[in-house]
């Protein structure tokens, strides 16, 4: 471009400020060109911003921007596709690791369908296969877009790339698809591809892929689609989602119809109608693995009725019908460096082993958990050792024992430390009402630990916490550090914090800059407005999780309620109507509400909810599907149902977007009573609670 200064004219700020105008200009190029499919650059425009960039971060290499340009060329980094909300949402597997954990699956379908012994329950098997999941939409039998899975609700945009795999039909074929239909499946790359094109990356200087499923993850989201049909991607057809007619009765007739239509399906996939069938297939899926030519990590069964699958439905994200059977997870032996304690958001210790690096599964792993104390005093493992070491999935690596426990010149047992390495208060094991310890060792030094502060904190922000875009570990642990912030509070008050910190302004910080200053800002003013569920897990309590989060939210609705319930329960004690309140919801146990009423007698923490709370506007949790009379009422069933077994009574109430409840109480709106119904019915009465026999409330919701 005309006019530009060279580099080694020009001072440092002017330097930072044209990095930033490029990283701007860029990064708007960008999403012209990849999101809004209307570049409003030249080529050759783009390119001299690109070089002009480089030059600049080779004369000024301290400058460079956290997010800088050069660091995204190729790589595919998120955000350069546009969002895509999926229709349903995408789901993962619960996993069994033994034939019991089978016979249990199966046990649990029998049950909750109330199923006798002598019904048969058929489920078809089929690889796991290792890549990432699509989902395709097709419209009268056109594909009109491919989404990756993201965080299951909402994935990326990337149907340029998938049109070039070749086992996706951009046409359907045959007949009998419905109007519109979503069809799920998993990408992958074959084991032959991945060598090669490690192969080619290594003869152009590249950093190599780790295996094949990162391969076929960074291939298929290559910003240039060409760059994708180079790749030879593949794609199996397993299930779909939202289709506008239903076309099959079975899993079995669905995937076979998937083949009709032009998908590859997996030859492996089969049915059968008992245990023995399923671990039959799965021993000789197991045996032919290695000759597959693409890697797999186990074998999925799912239920072959659609009606079962229907009625089991789903339960926090996996449906009730399916499970994957893992494979047993890879050994590997290698040598115990150190021990390190590691403390936690809630203040727990926990040992981590260092190793020496081993490969282990395809991954090199130095690290594993011990667990506990009481785990390392099992397997009496000491520095120096070599170890038996373990990785399943993505779960953490453990160590399994020590293989040379004989040696001479072994060091005394590993000494557990009493007190928390970090601030040095002491730590304990709980011990229960019923005289039980703990497993883990606690620091009792709350938020005076700075590991627990910054833990917290990080949970705070983290994806399942507010998910604060440009606000991750690095920044929180460096704002601590710096004395900016010292709870989730400051962060909706960053401005003020810095200065009342005695710190330069933001774009001032290394590594920050006008641009990513002012999105940070703007993404943190983002989630001043924040759901109540995802607000109450941020806070990180212990025992209230993105499960009892959900469950709270769901049965109070609004913030307010809730949080004076559980200070009255702080007030009032285990007698009161409050307490009854908190531990009256299904499925949730007495721990949560005591983790929430311990919480809410700590001074220091009413004082940074309520600071919190001045900064964030926390907003009522949405019904799940307002449509339905029962939707929003709180139903507790009692005595013998007949028709459905209580636990498929209870699923398909919440499935509806009702709260039930196990208890009685003046907040019960409906009480479906069966047979044999005794204390629950009369107190009902007694209040004046609505009652419904089974029939009346299969009516009342439209299943009769
Ligand atoms: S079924 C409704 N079948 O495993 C159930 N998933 O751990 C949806 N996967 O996200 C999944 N092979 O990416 C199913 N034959 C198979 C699969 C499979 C691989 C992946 C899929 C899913 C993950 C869950």
């Amino acid at each position: 471009m005309p006019g530009q200064t060279p580099p080694e004219a020009m001072s440092e700020s002017a330097a930072r400020a044209e990095l930033a105008e490029l990283a701007k200009a860029i990064a708007t190029a960008d999403a012209a060109y990849y999101q809004e499919d209307s570049p409003h650059l030249s080529d050759a425009e783009y390119d001299a911003l690109r070089l002009r960039n480089t030059e600049l971060e080779a004369a000024f290499p301290h400058l460079k921007r956290t997010d800088s340009p050069s660091e995204q060329v190729g790589a595919a980094p998120s955000g350069t596709f546009a969002k895509a909300r999926h229709a349903e949402p995408m789901l993962s597997l619960d996993n069994a690791f033994s034939d019991e954990d089978v016979a249990d699956f199966i046990a649990r379908i029998r049950r909750f369908l109330g199923l006798d012994e002598a019904a048969v329950v058929a489920l078809t098997a089929e690889p796991k296969i290792d890549g990432l999941s699509l989902s395709l939409t097709y419209e009268a039998g056109k594909l009109v877009r491919a989404a990756t899975r993201g965080n299951g609700q909402e994935g990326e945009d990337v149907t340029a790339n998938a049109r070039t795999i070749s086992d996706i039909p951009v046409e359907l074929k045959g007949a009998g698809w419905p109007a519109r239909v979503d069809i799920r499946g998993e990408v992958f790359m074959s084991k032959a591809e991945f060598a090669a094109l490690n192969a080619r990356e290594a003869e152009a200087g590249n950093k190599l892929y780790a295996n094949p499923r990162n391969a076929a993850a960074g291939s298929l989201r290559q910003k240039d689609a060409e760059i994708t049909r180079t790749r030879a991607l593949n794609f199996f057809a397993y299930a779909w989602a939202a289709a506008s007619e239903p076309f099959a009765e079975t899993q079995f007739e669905a995937v076979a119809k998937f083949a009709e239509w032009g998908f590859v399906i997996n030859p492996g996939f089969t049915r059968h109608e008992n245990l023995d069938g399923l671990i039959a297939a799965y021993r000789a899926i197991e045996a032919g693995r290695a000759g597959l030519g693409y890697d797999i990590d186990g074998v999925v069964y799912k239920v072959d009725r659609l009606d079962w699958q229907a009625r089991l439905g789903v339960q926090s994200r996996a449906p009730r019908w399916a499970i994957a059977h893992k494979f047993p997870a890879d050994r590997a032996s290698t040598t115990l460096e150190s021990i390190d304690i590691q403390v936690g958001r809630t203040g727990s210790l926990t040992p981590v082993a260092r190793l020496t690096p081993v490969t282990v599964g395809g991954v090199v792993v130095s690290n594993a958990t011990l667990h506990n104390e009481d785990e390392i005093a099992r397997l009496d493992v000491r520095v120096g050792d070599r170890v038996e070491i373990q990785r399943a999935g993505d779960v953490i690596p453990q160590v399994l024992g020590v293989l040379d426990a004989d040696r001479a010149d072994r060091p005394p047992p590993f000494e557990f430390p009493k007190t928390c390495p970090v601030c040095g208060s002491d730590a304990v094991r709980e011990v229960d009402d019923k005289g039980v310890a703990d497993v883990r060792r606690r620091c009792t030094g709350g938020l005076i630990c700075a590991a627990q502060r910054l833990e917290r904190l990080k949970h705070f922000v983290s994806r399942k916490g507010l998910d604060i875009e440009g606000l991750g570990a690095k920044q929180v642990e460096l704002f601590l550090k710096e004395g900016v912030i010292s709870g989730p509070q400051d962060i909706f008050r960053l401005k003020a914090a810095l200065e009342a910190a005695g710190q330069p302004p933001l774009e001032d910080w290394d590594g920050f800059g006008e641009t990513s200053a002012a999105n940070l800002f703007a993404s943190i003013d983002a989630r001043r407005r924040v759901p109540f569920a995802r607000f109450l897990n941020a806070l990180g309590i212990r025992h209230v999780g993105e499960i009892s989060s959900r469950a709270f939210a769901r049965n109070f609705t609004d913030w307010a309620p809730f949080w004076a319930t559980v200070e009255a329960a702080a007030e009032q004690g285990e007698e009161s109507e409050a307490w009854q309140a908190l531990t009256g919801i299904d499925g949730l146990g007495a721990a949560a509400a005591g983790a929430l009423v311990d919480f809410a007698r700590e001074a220091h923490n009413r004082e940074m909810l309520a600071a919190l709370l001045a900064e964030v506007e926390v907003l009522p949790e949405e019904a799940a599907a307002s449509d339905s009379p029962v939707s929003g009422k709180t139903v507790v069933f009692t005595g013998t149902l007949e028709q459905m077994t209580r636990d498929e009574a209870k699923a398909r109430a919440s499935a509806l977007g009702a709260k039930v409840s196990g208890s009685v109480s003046s907040k019960t709106d409906i009480l479906v009573a069966g047979p044999g119904a005794g204390s629950k019915l009369k107190k009902a009465t007694e209040l004046g609670i609505q009652t419904l026999s089974e029939e009346e409330w299969l009516a009342l919701i439209g299943d009769a």
